[in-house]
């Protein structure tokens, strides 16, 4: 049996307490009531206590608390009209043990937010005490109240969710009517709770997930971080994971404080699949999320599955749609996508015959197995075209098929599906910068700055992207018996006739990930455990309406020789993390303690939002002044956003 303690003090009349001592009694509960502890010896709810003989502890001061709470060993603590701030030592000390009821809806992450049962927006009234929380849903003009009753976090009104009740507001309501009708509710919501929390069954919150995010770069730091931020999640496990993925400083910033569940395993590298199988063993991992291309395509998602392991990606034969694109083309052909002229060789010779029939206009010759990026080859003219035939060889088996295509013409863009096989919900567009210098010149590279979303996809674009090829997409990757789960990533192009598709990919885009994944306010774990579970179609997922850019802060001489540039310290992050609408994403990136060095070539990416591009911009150029790296070594294009830019002025 359970032992539970109830905290009350002079303000409420103690109708919680006296749900919690009946659910005991009858039963319901099963536990017994240790204490009851107020701050005060005037409390009403201490006449309950002494007419049903339970023990009573009054604690004028906040700090003797702890003492007493740590000599009772409670397995819960309820608070029931406390009204002093327990401490944060205390909440410590009893991790998922302290119950609250709050008189609004708490989100399952900070940025979120619940739907009323008509699918309104819920208030949450966080800060706001019952009167003033009451008042508030009839000044807002809601359509129902609430209360959520919940683990007590750092964070003030907000924590592990336990549970939510609704009341519909009536005409001429007052408070007082509203919250008669709410507080029956309330204290009904305490007891099923309890019931739950102290049945022999149930452990709890201990049936929160576990997630393992493989990767090291900054879409795999901003995965975690969206994880993290789930209060469903307990920990986020991280194989290898950066420098500054695990680095927790809630100093810096207390709304942060979440992300202490996240922990690298720096010894296993991305592709160290024993390794990887086993810290799914040692932490008990629930999820994992491969995140990553090369992983995807290495059948991580299958072989994990094989174990017993629930995994988010798609499976190998799904992916197939990035790491061939040989593959690719043809089931965009098969499936009338609109794609570029191409035609696929596996002879040299007979390519080189191709190029030489067609007028000497730009082409793109690609390896069309995965190349690190780089197996795509832009030639001007026929010379160059033929230059790069030859010089498929270099990529070895990823070059042996290779493909010659029509050079688009317009604005390139990156598109994201969710996706669950069945249906998909399209999340928000963006814009990747790939070359290393203003105005985009200067080679390839990883993508040094992004900007989501991006007005190139207008309202009617989007809708014509959902209809010609997302849906497609999805309902031809089910008839090829590949069903998509996962993030279906469409790199297109705005040509003069309309989109055309570059590629696909299957996993989120890096530097993409960064602006996007912040804006989604919907609990990701919520959205991943939808798309394993097939159910997407349920849900409604919800964006933020804010501007994000990112900008990559790279190692001069990134994406050639940057050796020189591997240790060399970074300056000012901590001042730049301390900025509201600031984060930073860590790629190439070391620490040791607080202080951090460069292992890459993109070392990390700055995040700033704003209310439009302007703003969003300003910020992160203004956050980016402040970071350097020893030796004048910081390079980063000072134009993310350009285009978006222009398009505003227009
Ligand atoms: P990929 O490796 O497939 O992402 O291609 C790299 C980049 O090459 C793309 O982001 C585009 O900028 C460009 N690209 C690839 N194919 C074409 C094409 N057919 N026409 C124009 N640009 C292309
Ligand atoms: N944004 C480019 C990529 O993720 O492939």
């Amino acid at each position: 049996m359970k032992k539970i303690v109830v905290l009350i003090s002079n303000i409420g009349t103690g109708t919680n307490l006296q749900a919690i001592i009946d659910g005991v009694k009858s039963g319901k509960i099963n536990a017994t009531i240790a204490a009851v502890v107020s701050d005060s010896p005037d409390a009403k709810g201490l006449e309950r206590a002494k007419k049903h003989n339970l023990p009573v502890e009054i604690v004028p001061k906040k700090e003797d608390l702890l003492p007493l709470l740590k000599k009772i060993n409670p397995d819960y603590v309820c608070l029931a009209g406390w009204k002093q701030i327990i401490l944060d030592k205390v909440i410590d000390a009893f991790p998922d043990q302290i119950l609250n009821t709050h008189p609004g809806l708490i989100p399952d992450s900070m940025t979120g937010v619940v739907n009323n049962p008509d699918g309104t927006d819920a208030l949450w009234n966080k800060g706001k005490m019952t009167n003033k929380a009451i008042q508030n849903f009839l000044d807002s003009h809601a359509s129902y109240a609430g209360c959520t009753n919940h683990f007590l976090s750092h964070e003030f009104d907000f924590g592990p969710v336990l549970g939510r009740c609704f009341e519909k507001i009536r005409k001429g309501d007052t408070v007082e009517s509203l919250y008669k009708r709410l507080k029956v509710k309330e204290n009904k919501l305490y007891v099923d709770v309890l019931a739950k929390l102290c049945s022999s069954c149930q452990r709890g919150m201990e049936d929160r997930f576990n997630v393992l995010v493989i990767g090291s770069n900054g879409r795999e730091h901003a995965l975690a971080v969206a994880y993290a931020k789930s209060n469903k999640v307990k920990k986020v496990i991280m194989t290898p994971g950066n420098g500054l993925t695990d680095f927790k400083n809630p100093k810096i910033n207390r709304r942060t404080i979440f992300l202490r569940k996240i922990k690298n395993y720096p010894e296993v590298a991305m592709l160290d699949f024993d390794g990887i199988v086993e810290v799914c063993k040692k932490e008990k991992i629930d999820l994992v999320d491969v995140a990553q291309d090369d992983v995807i395509a290495a059948g991580y998602v299958d072989k994990l599955g094989k174990l017993g392991i629930a995994v988010f990606g798609p499976t190998q034969r799904a992916s197939e749609l990035e790491w061939d694109k040989q593959w690719a083309r043809n089931f965009m052909v098969k499936y009338n996508l609109p794609v570029p002229k191409f035609k696929s060789f596996n002879n040299k010779e007979k390519a080189i015959f191709y190029v030489n029939s067609l007028p000497n206009k730009v082409l793109y010759i690609k390896a069309a197995g995965l190349a690190l990026g780089k197996g795509v080859i832009r030639a001007e003219n026929k010379r160059e075209a033929v230059d790069a035939i030859h010089a498929m060889r270099k990529f070895g088996k990823s070059g042996e098929t290779f493909l010659i295509e029509e050079a688009l013409i317009g604005e390139e863009f990156s598109l994201f599906a969710i996706c669950d096989g069945e249906s998909f919900v399209i999340t928000k567009s963006a814009q990747d910068h790939k070359r290393i210098f203003d105005g985009d010149k200067g080679p390839n590279t990883g993508g040094v700055g992004s900007v989501a979303p991006t007005g190139v996809v207008t309202a009617a674009i989007l809708r014509i992207i959902k209809t010609t090829i997302i849906k497609p997409v999805i309902e031809g990757m089910k008839k090829e018996r590949r069903p998509f789960k996962g993030i279906l990533y469409l790199g297109g192009m705005l040509t003069e006739q309309g989109v055309k598709i570059i590629e696909f990919n299957c996993r989120w885009g890096d530097p993409e990930a960064e602006v996007i994944l912040p804006s989604i306010k919907t609990d990701y774990l919520t959205i991943t455990e939808s798309v394993l579970h097939g159910k997407l179609n349920n849900l409604k997922i919800k964006m933020d309406n804010k501007v994000r850019i990112s900008v990559a802060g790279c190692s001069k001489g990134y994406p050639g020789d940057y050796s020189k540039v591997l240790g060399k310290e970074i300056f000012g992050l901590l001042e730049t993390m301390r900025i509201p609408g600031i984060s930073i994403f860590g790629s190439g990136i070391k620490r040791e303690r607080e202080r951090f060095f460069v292992s890459g070539g993109r070392v990390f990416h700055l995040v700033a939002e704003g209310k439009n591009i302007l703003e969003a911009r300003k910020k992160a150029y203004q956050a980016m002044a402040l970071i350097s790296i020893e030796g004048d070594n910081l390079h980063f294009r000072k134009d993310i956003g350009w285009r978006d830019l222009e398009r505003m002025k227009q």
